[in-house]
């Protein structure tokens, strides 16, 4: 098996960021991909697919008509219509889709779902026909199971995923939503993967929305049958509802990437049952946490506010950022809440929530952000669209449920210090890493941060380095100043004298050194390489034929001359 071919990361931004930001992604995310895996050289990774290289962006009716009798194709045209005349389209928005209540109760004599005519009189076709004509996307409901969650028991995909599958494709749509009502206690990924095959076997990119409300832990499998899985039951149109999901989705953010996104469920900004200011809160946080963002109210009655929120174009380049990170809570105490989400250009979008009743001042630092060796930073906040500059203290008065959000960018970077240093005094601009975070001077452990070892190889250790697993690649800032790098590399005495893997430094996208396959019985070896007038270096590991099993890959006592 040929080695594989290192993942690419977008121009490494000026400025590095800190561990926090080196998420990590879940076993196997990476490497098992049941969908066509794409060519897509600006992302580091793509579990799902190249249908949403950034959270989908949309409309679903559930949250505003449920099955009510507004659920019918003129409310159908009636968005589609808005998404263009109001701006919504070119803002991103892109799917018009369609949740449960669509089909009659029962299959037609040759067993295939049929229309509700009453809602659909046009048939479901030619509503496809109307939104793509206007340059947007279709998409359509169902479920993993026998009957679908309404009391009136629509008819579920379990059992017909090829004959649905194959339907839907010649009507044109573009996106299933696959609910989790119905499912006969049968195994989840099962459910899933069978009408992400079928699907598949259409032709017709279709992209899949696994709604399995995080019963089974979608997010350890989902990311190879679809492009996002809900992580929770139902959304409804409450404060507490929403910040409560707000809740169990941050602690996922390792599973988010490109391809693969969380989804806390749709939005309910303009239903009513929260205020302008909490609607705020629900939309930053679901942009900072790079959820999909489907719009669930009906624009056809929608106030100049709902619309204000829903395209506020810096709020939604943060849930878009091609870096396709989603944003990890860096504190939160007495419900004051900082999260910070790391984007393509080197800046950071953070978030301060004040969950309380009461007024509050919320508070981080450049430095907990991840951006600590800057001279100054401008702070724009994304909602009053004033910039301010600071040397690093980063805060603001926040109104009760409110949240104040700004992308923070480095001005002015502090000289790199001269002469020969660890490389883990500095902080990396962007790490992937297969499995857990990339551990600074300890070896790799495989799961949370802090659980390897003191870093080894063939029993002497080592003080200093970088605990991998293959494949990763850690990406440091130069800015041309360095010019020599040196390193000890191979399978961490974790491995247990198994796994086997080859180390690679790129100077930006130049190869300046290559270990060959390095095994986990075999010795260490000592890499260097030149780096003059290098941007960036980047420390690359990947399979070397076996899988990737094992491959504890240590970076140790690296040095950089600057
Ligand atoms: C479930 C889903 C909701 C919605 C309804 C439709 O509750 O989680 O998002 O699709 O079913 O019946």
């Amino acid at each position: 098996m040929p080695i594989r071919t290192p993942v690419h990361f977008p121009a490494a931004p000026v400025v590095a960021l800190t561990l926090l930001l080196g998420g990590s992604l879940p076993a196997g995310a990476a490497t098992t991909n049941a969908r066509p895996t794409p060519s897509v050289p600006a992302a580091a990774h793509v579990a799902g697919g190249s249908l949403a290289l950034t959270p989908p962006m949309g409309f679903n009716n559930w949250n505003s008509t449920q099955c009510g009798a507004g659920f019918d194709e003129a409310m159908v045209k009636g968005i589609a219509d808005l998404f263009v005349a109001r701006g919504l389209k070119d803002a991103g928005y892109t799917y018009v889709n369609l949740d449960d209540c669509w089909a009659l109760p029962q299959r037609d004599a040759t067993g295939n779902l049929v229309p509700d005519p009453v809602r659909f009189p046009n048939g479901l076709k030619a509503l496809a026909d109307y939104v793509h004509d206007k340059g947007l996307k279709f998409g359509l409901y169902s479920t993993a199971g026998t009957r679908t969650c309404n009391s009136k028991g629509f008819p579920g995909g379990l059992g017909h995923e090829r004959q649905d599958a194959a339907l839907w494709a010649s009507w044109g749509v573009d996106f299933l939503k696959y609910d989790n009502c119905g499912n006969q206690g049968l195994d989840a990924p099962g459910r899933y993967r069978a009408m992400s095959e079928a699907l598949r076997a259409t032709g017709r990119p279709i992209l899949l929305s696994v709604c399995e409300w995080g019963q089974n832990k979608p997010w350890q499998w989902a990311p190879a049958l679809g492009e996002m899985w809900r992580t929770t039951y139902d959304i409804d149109d409450t404060w507490s509802r929403m910040i409560g999901l707000a809740h169990q989705n941050q602690k996922l953010a390792p599973y988010a990437a490109p391809g693969a996104w969380n989804d806390p469920d749709m939005l309910e900004v303009g239903n009513g049952g929260m205020t302008d200011t909490e609607y705020r809160t629900h939309f930053s946080l679901w942009a900072q946490m790079a959820a999909p963002l489907l719009i669930g109210t009906d624009l056809r009655t929608a106030d100049r506010a709902t619309y204000d929120i829903l395209l506020n174009r810096d709020v939604i380049a943060v849930d878009q950022d091609p870096l396709g990170r989603q944003g990890v809570v860096v504190s939160a105490t007495g419900g004051k809440v900082v999260m910070a989400k790391p984007l393509a250009d080197g800046s950071v979008a953070v978030t301060l929530t004040n969950e309380t009743a009461a007024t509050a001042t919320v508070s981080t630092t450049a430095t907990e952000i991840g951006l600590g060796n800057a001279d100054s930073y401008v702070l724009k906040d994304l909602w009053s669209k004033s910039a301010h500059s600071t040397g690093g203290a980063i805060g603001a008065s926040v109104p009760a449920h409110g949240t104040v959000m700004y992308r923070v960018t480095p001005a002015g970077q502090k000289a790199a210090a001269a002469g020969t240093h660890p490389l883990t005094d500095r902080v990396w601009s962007q790490a992937y890493n297969s499995h857990g975070p990339v551990e600074t001077d300890h070896s790799n452990g495989e799961k949370p941060a802090g659980d390897g070892r003191t870093l080894s190889l063939r029993g002497t250790t080592y003080g200093r380095g970088l605990g991998t697993h293959a494949p990763a690649e850690v990406v440091y800032h130069l800015g041309g100043e360095c010019e020599r790098f040196s390193v000890t590399v191979g399978i961490d005495d974790e491995s247990a004298g198994r796994g086997s893997a080859v180390f690679q430094i790129w100077r930006d996208d130049t190869k300046v050194a290559d270990s060959g396959p390095l095994t986990g019985t075999g010795p260490a070896k000592v890499l260097t390489a030149d780096l003059t007038g290098g941007q960036r270096l980047r420390l690359v590991t990947a399979a070397a034929g076996d899988g990737i099993d094992h491959d504890h890959t240590d970076w140790a006592d690296p040095r950089l001359t600057c």
